[in-house]
């Protein structure tokens, strides 16, 4: 079944030149881009992108790495469009969980510098392409 997923080239990634290297991935996958920006996030998009974890200990370096640098924005479309971006992204820990082959894999090294994000559930994607893509 078609579902959608919000992927976020982040600042780490943008500044890395791996934004056409993401893309690619995700168009081999065979997944479409539905939609596509680059824009540096302000910190209510930031909070509110990461709402979910407000009072973790990594949330105040998470909302100032997010709005530190340009960053694009993509809606990702297609049959099981969140599970199938999280698994190219591969673990959230660059190097303890994403395994080779995966973008954080590959290209990371660090936690925070992670270079993508995925929505986490279909759910969790209708939320955010609200909050990056209100129009759409
Ligand atoms: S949790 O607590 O299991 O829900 O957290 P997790 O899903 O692993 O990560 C949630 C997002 O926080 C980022 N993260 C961090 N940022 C900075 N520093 C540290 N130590 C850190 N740990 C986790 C992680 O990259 C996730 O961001 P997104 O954009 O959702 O991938």
């Amino acid at each position: 079944m078609s579902e959608r997923t919000l992927v976020l080239v982040k600042p780490d990634g943008v500044a890395r030149g791996l934004v056409g290297e993401v893309i690619a991935r995700i168009e081999r996958k065979g997944l479409k881009l539905a939609a596509l920006e680059l824009r540096t996030a302000d910190r209510a998009t930031a909070e509110q992108h990461y709402a979910e974890h407000d009072g973790k200990s990594f949330y105040a370096d998470l909302v100032d790495f997010i709005t530190g640098g340009p960053l694009v924005a993509i809606v990702v479309e297609g049959v099981r469009a969140v599970p199938a971006f999280r698994q190219l992204a591969g673990g959230t820990d660059p190097v303890e969980k994403a395994t080779p082959g995966t973008i954080r894999g590959d290209f990371g090294t660090e936690v925070q510098f992670n270079l993508v994000h995925g929505s986490d559930s279909a759910e969790s994607a209708e939320r955010e392409i609200k909050i990056w893509f209100p129009n759409l």
